[in-house]
Protein backbone atom coordinates (compact mmCIF):
# COMPACT_ATOMS: atom_id res chain seq x y z
CA UNK A 1 0.00 0.00 0.00
CA UNK A 2 1.19 3.53 -0.97
CA UNK A 3 1.71 6.19 1.78
CA UNK A 4 0.38 8.40 0.15
CA UNK A 5 -2.75 6.45 0.14
CA UNK A 6 -5.93 8.53 2.07
CA UNK A 7 -5.71 6.17 5.16
CA UNK A 8 -9.28 8.24 6.20
CA UNK A 9 -12.08 7.21 7.98
CA UNK A 10 -13.31 5.16 4.97
CA UNK A 11 -10.72 3.39 4.68
CA UNK A 12 -10.95 2.05 8.10
CA UNK A 13 -14.19 1.65 8.63
CA UNK A 14 -14.05 -0.75 5.27
CA UNK A 15 -11.50 -3.10 6.90
CA UNK A 16 -13.85 -3.80 9.80
CA UNK A 17 -16.46 -3.66 7.32
CA UNK A 18 -14.70 -6.72 4.94
CA UNK A 19 -13.08 -8.03 7.99
CA UNK A 20 -9.52 -7.06 6.81
CA UNK A 21 -8.10 -6.62 10.42
CA UNK A 22 -5.22 -8.84 10.01
CA UNK A 23 -3.64 -6.51 13.13
CA UNK A 24 -6.03 -7.36 15.44
CA UNK A 25 -4.89 -10.38 18.01
CA UNK A 26 -8.17 -11.90 19.23
CA UNK A 27 -6.85 -10.76 22.79
CA UNK A 28 -4.74 -8.21 24.98
CA UNK A 29 -1.55 -7.79 23.94
CA UNK A 30 0.84 -9.06 26.32
CA UNK A 31 2.68 -6.72 27.15
CA UNK A 32 -0.12 -4.16 27.99
CA UNK A 33 -1.67 -6.80 30.06
CA UNK A 34 1.54 -7.13 32.08
CA UNK A 35 1.87 -3.27 32.26
CA UNK A 36 -1.66 -2.90 33.40
CA UNK A 37 -1.28 -5.79 36.13
CA UNK A 38 1.25 -3.25 37.92
CA UNK A 39 -0.98 -0.93 38.09
CA UNK A 40 -2.12 0.13 41.33
CA UNK A 41 -4.82 3.36 40.67
CA UNK A 42 -7.72 2.09 39.69
CA UNK A 43 -9.03 5.53 39.08
CA UNK A 44 -6.49 6.49 36.01
CA UNK A 45 -8.17 8.34 33.45
CA UNK A 46 -7.18 5.92 30.72
CA UNK A 47 -7.40 6.66 26.58
CA UNK A 48 -6.99 4.28 24.15
CA UNK A 49 -6.62 5.78 21.00
CA UNK A 50 -7.52 4.12 17.88
CA UNK A 51 -8.76 1.33 20.08
CA UNK A 52 -9.60 -1.12 17.69
CA UNK A 53 -11.65 -4.47 19.17
CA UNK A 54 -10.26 -2.66 22.75
CA UNK A 55 -9.21 -6.23 24.28
CA UNK A 56 -7.04 -3.96 26.81
CA UNK A 57 -10.22 -1.76 27.95
CA UNK A 58 -12.17 -4.65 28.35
CA UNK A 59 -9.39 -5.90 30.77
CA UNK A 60 -9.36 -2.42 32.64
CA UNK A 61 -12.79 -3.11 32.60
CA UNK A 62 -12.71 -6.41 34.31
CA UNK A 63 -9.50 -5.13 36.85
CA UNK A 64 -11.74 -2.43 38.35
CA UNK A 65 -10.55 0.60 36.48
CA UNK A 66 -13.20 2.79 36.50
CA UNK A 67 -12.46 5.96 33.70
CA UNK A 68 -11.62 4.34 30.83
CA UNK A 69 -11.76 6.34 27.35
CA UNK A 70 -11.81 5.05 23.61
CA UNK A 71 -11.59 6.49 20.51
CA UNK A 72 -11.94 5.18 16.94
CA UNK A 73 -12.33 6.51 13.32
CA UNK A 74 -14.25 3.95 11.85
CA UNK A 75 -18.05 3.83 12.71
CA UNK A 76 -18.74 0.30 12.39
CA UNK A 77 -16.23 -0.76 14.65
CA UNK A 78 -17.71 1.43 17.38
CA UNK A 79 -21.50 0.67 16.77
CA UNK A 80 -19.93 -3.25 17.53
CA UNK A 81 -18.32 -1.24 20.25
CA UNK A 82 -20.89 0.46 21.97
CA UNK A 83 -23.12 -2.66 21.40
CA UNK A 84 -20.63 -4.79 23.62
CA UNK A 85 -19.94 -2.40 26.14
CA UNK A 86 -23.49 -1.44 26.66
CA UNK A 87 -24.75 -0.24 30.09
CA UNK A 88 -21.39 -0.38 31.77
CA UNK A 89 -20.53 3.34 33.18
CA UNK A 90 -17.19 3.15 33.70
CA UNK A 91 -15.92 3.12 30.02
CA UNK A 92 -16.29 6.08 27.54
CA UNK A 93 -16.57 4.94 23.33
CA UNK A 94 -15.82 7.81 20.94
CA UNK A 95 -16.10 7.98 17.35
CA UNK A 96 -13.64 10.48 16.54
CA UNK A 97 -10.44 11.01 15.43
CA UNK A 98 -7.91 11.41 17.97
CA UNK A 99 -6.28 14.44 16.43
CA UNK A 100 -9.05 16.85 17.19
CA UNK A 101 -9.89 14.94 20.50
CA UNK A 102 -9.87 17.37 23.56
CA UNK A 103 -9.83 16.06 27.24
CA UNK A 104 -7.03 15.38 30.02
CA UNK A 105 -6.27 11.88 30.87
CA UNK A 106 -3.08 10.42 33.22
CA UNK A 107 -2.33 7.39 30.85
CA UNK A 108 -2.52 6.80 27.24
CA UNK A 109 -1.99 3.07 25.99
CA UNK A 110 -0.25 2.56 22.56
CA UNK A 111 -0.91 -0.56 20.73
CA UNK A 112 -0.66 -0.45 16.76
CA UNK A 113 -2.35 2.93 16.34
CA UNK A 114 1.10 4.67 15.43
CA UNK A 115 1.76 2.35 13.22
CA UNK A 116 -1.24 2.80 11.27
CA UNK A 117 -0.93 6.73 10.91
CA UNK A 118 0.38 8.09 7.75
CA UNK A 119 4.65 8.61 9.14
CA UNK A 120 3.89 12.26 7.92
CA UNK A 121 1.57 12.46 11.29
CA UNK A 122 3.97 11.19 13.73
CA UNK A 123 5.00 14.87 14.73
CA UNK A 124 1.28 16.12 15.22
CA UNK A 125 0.53 12.21 17.12
CA UNK A 126 3.15 13.77 19.38
CA UNK A 127 1.56 17.00 20.03
CA UNK A 128 -2.12 15.72 20.32
CA UNK A 129 0.01 13.16 22.79
CA UNK A 130 1.34 15.80 24.92
CA UNK A 131 -1.87 17.84 24.90
CA UNK A 132 -4.21 15.28 25.83
CA UNK A 133 -1.77 13.95 28.52
CA UNK A 134 -1.89 16.12 32.07
CA UNK A 135 1.45 16.56 33.73
CA UNK A 136 3.38 13.73 34.63
CA UNK A 137 1.05 11.88 32.62
CA UNK A 138 2.13 8.52 30.69
CA UNK A 139 2.11 7.22 27.41
CA UNK A 140 2.78 3.45 27.52
CA UNK A 141 2.67 0.59 25.14
CA UNK A 142 4.64 -1.20 22.32
CA UNK A 143 5.65 0.72 19.02
CA UNK A 144 7.46 -1.18 16.40
CA UNK A 145 11.30 -1.70 16.49
CA UNK A 146 12.40 -1.61 12.68
CA UNK A 147 11.10 -0.52 9.07
CA UNK A 148 9.63 -2.78 7.00
CA UNK A 149 10.26 -3.68 3.45
CA UNK A 150 6.13 -4.05 2.29
CA UNK A 151 3.85 -0.83 2.35
CA UNK A 152 2.41 0.01 5.78
CA UNK A 153 0.24 -0.07 7.56
CA UNK A 154 1.59 -0.76 9.67
CA UNK A 155 4.45 1.47 9.21
CA UNK A 156 7.54 0.71 11.20
CA UNK A 157 10.05 3.03 13.26
CA UNK A 158 13.47 3.01 14.39
CA UNK A 159 14.65 3.84 18.07
CA UNK A 160 16.45 6.88 16.34
CA UNK A 161 13.53 8.16 15.19
CA UNK A 162 11.57 7.72 17.95
CA UNK A 163 14.55 10.00 19.85
CA UNK A 164 13.82 12.54 18.45
CA UNK A 165 10.30 12.92 18.22
CA UNK A 166 9.47 12.64 21.58
CA UNK A 167 12.62 13.36 23.03
CA UNK A 168 11.55 17.77 23.37
CA UNK A 169 8.28 16.77 25.13
CA UNK A 170 8.73 12.88 27.02
CA UNK A 171 10.89 11.69 29.33
CA UNK A 172 11.53 8.10 28.40
CA UNK A 173 11.19 6.25 31.69
CA UNK A 174 11.42 2.59 29.70
CA UNK A 175 12.49 2.35 26.18
CA UNK A 176 13.79 -1.05 25.33
CA UNK A 177 13.31 -4.70 23.55
CA UNK A 178 9.86 -6.08 24.36
CA UNK A 179 10.56 -9.43 25.79
CA UNK A 180 7.17 -10.56 25.81
CA UNK A 181 5.24 -9.10 22.51
CA UNK A 182 2.64 -11.48 21.29
CA UNK A 183 4.48 -14.29 19.36
CA UNK A 184 3.98 -13.12 15.80
CA UNK A 185 5.50 -9.97 16.78
CA UNK A 186 8.54 -11.16 19.08
CA UNK A 187 11.94 -9.42 18.32
CA UNK A 188 9.84 -6.32 16.79
CA UNK A 189 8.56 -4.25 19.12
CA UNK A 190 9.76 -1.81 22.11
CA UNK A 191 7.94 -0.97 25.48
CA UNK A 192 7.57 2.22 26.20
CA UNK A 193 6.95 4.08 29.15
CA UNK A 194 6.84 7.94 28.22
CA UNK A 195 6.23 10.56 30.69
CA UNK A 196 4.90 13.97 29.86
CA UNK A 197 7.33 16.88 30.56
C1 LIG B 1 -4.11 -1.10 13.02
S1 LIG B 1 -5.61 -0.71 13.80
C2 LIG B 1 -5.24 -1.10 15.51
C3 LIG B 1 -6.47 -1.31 16.36
C4 LIG B 1 -6.16 -1.74 17.81
N1 LIG B 1 -5.34 -0.78 18.48
C5 LIG B 1 -5.53 -3.10 17.83
O1 LIG B 1 -4.33 -3.19 18.15
O2 LIG B 1 -6.22 -4.08 17.53
C6 LIG B 1 -5.62 1.06 13.81
C7 LIG B 1 -6.91 1.65 14.35
O3 LIG B 1 -6.80 3.07 14.38
C8 LIG B 1 -8.04 3.63 13.94
N2 LIG B 1 -7.73 4.99 13.47
C9 LIG B 1 -7.02 5.33 12.36
N3 LIG B 1 -6.88 6.68 12.29
C10 LIG B 1 -7.50 7.19 13.39
C11 LIG B 1 -7.68 8.49 13.91
N4 LIG B 1 -7.18 9.57 13.26
N5 LIG B 1 -8.35 8.66 15.06
C12 LIG B 1 -8.86 7.57 15.73
N6 LIG B 1 -8.72 6.32 15.28
C13 LIG B 1 -8.05 6.11 14.14
C14 LIG B 1 -8.54 2.66 12.90
O4 LIG B 1 -9.91 2.74 12.66
C15 LIG B 1 -8.14 1.33 13.53
O5 LIG B 1 -9.15 0.82 14.36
Amino acid sequence: MNKDRNLDQNFWNERYLLNETGWDLGQISPPLKAYIDQLSDKNLRVLIPGCGNSYEAEYLLEHGFTDITVIDIAPALVDRLKSKFRANQNIKIILGDFFTHKAEYDLVLEQTFFCALNPELRKSYVEAMSGLLARDGKLAGVLFNREFETQGPPFGGTDTEYLALFGDGFKFKIFEPCYNSFSKRADSELFIILEKK
